[in-house]
């Protein structure tokens, strides 16, 4: 009789206990699943908004002073050819794309996040450092404008601010 009792309580206990799990399994997996998706629905879609303004303000800018050493469509220069030179210049472009690649528009390709990337850019934009100094030495209207600096860092700070919203409500 006490060990029929034991049977049914522990079964009764086992019963329990799959019931919670079951049901703690299909109670909590979807919303962990649903967040995920949507968190990356929304950074799609904050990337998409970013680029698209890359795309219409920053990229002819990137283009003409950043694309020879950190994209795959580097105009080689002249003086590529001369000994000396050659390896100094596909050493720059083979580091500068290592660092960044802005070849495929944002996010862009890298070690890093995209949200790095766009504080290394703000970076380099606020002390002066790229395009390098031995590049601007030879390339005469390398240097980036003080309004095309100011349009490059409006653009970074709403870039920022928009990915810190994603992370905030996440
Ligand atoms: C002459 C080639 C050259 C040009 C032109 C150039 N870069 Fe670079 N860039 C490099 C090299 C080489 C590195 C990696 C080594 C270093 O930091 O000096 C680099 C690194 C970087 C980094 C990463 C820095 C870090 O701390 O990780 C950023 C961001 C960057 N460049 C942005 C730019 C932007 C923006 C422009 C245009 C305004 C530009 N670069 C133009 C060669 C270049």
């Amino acid at each position: 009789m006490k060990i029929k009792y034991l049977l049914g309580m522990r079964l009764l206990f086992l019963m329990v206990l799959f019931f919670v799990f079951s049901y703690a399994h299909k109670g909590l997996k979807p919303p962990i699943l649903k967040d995920k998706t949507s968190e990356t629905t929304s950074r799609t879609l904050a990337y998409q908004a970013i680029n698209q303004q890359y795309v219409q303000n920053i990229k002819q800018i990137f283009q003409k002073v950043c694309f020879d050493c950190h994209s795959n469509k580097t105009n080689y220069p002249w003086y590529h050819k001369l000994p000396g030179l050659k390896q100094f210049i596909e050493r720059d472009i083979r580091e500068g794309k290592k660092h960044l690649n802005l070849s495929n528009d944002f996010p862009f390709k890298s070690h890093a996040t995209p949200q790095e990337d766009l504080d290394a850019i703000e970076k380099v934009i606020l002390d002066n450092s790229m395009p390098p100094w031995r590049y601007k030495i030879l390339h005469w209207n390398s240097k980036l404008t003080e309004a095309e600096k100011k349009e490059i860092l409006k653009w970074i700070h709403s870039s920022l601010s928009a990915i810190l919203k994603i992370c905030a409500a996440m």
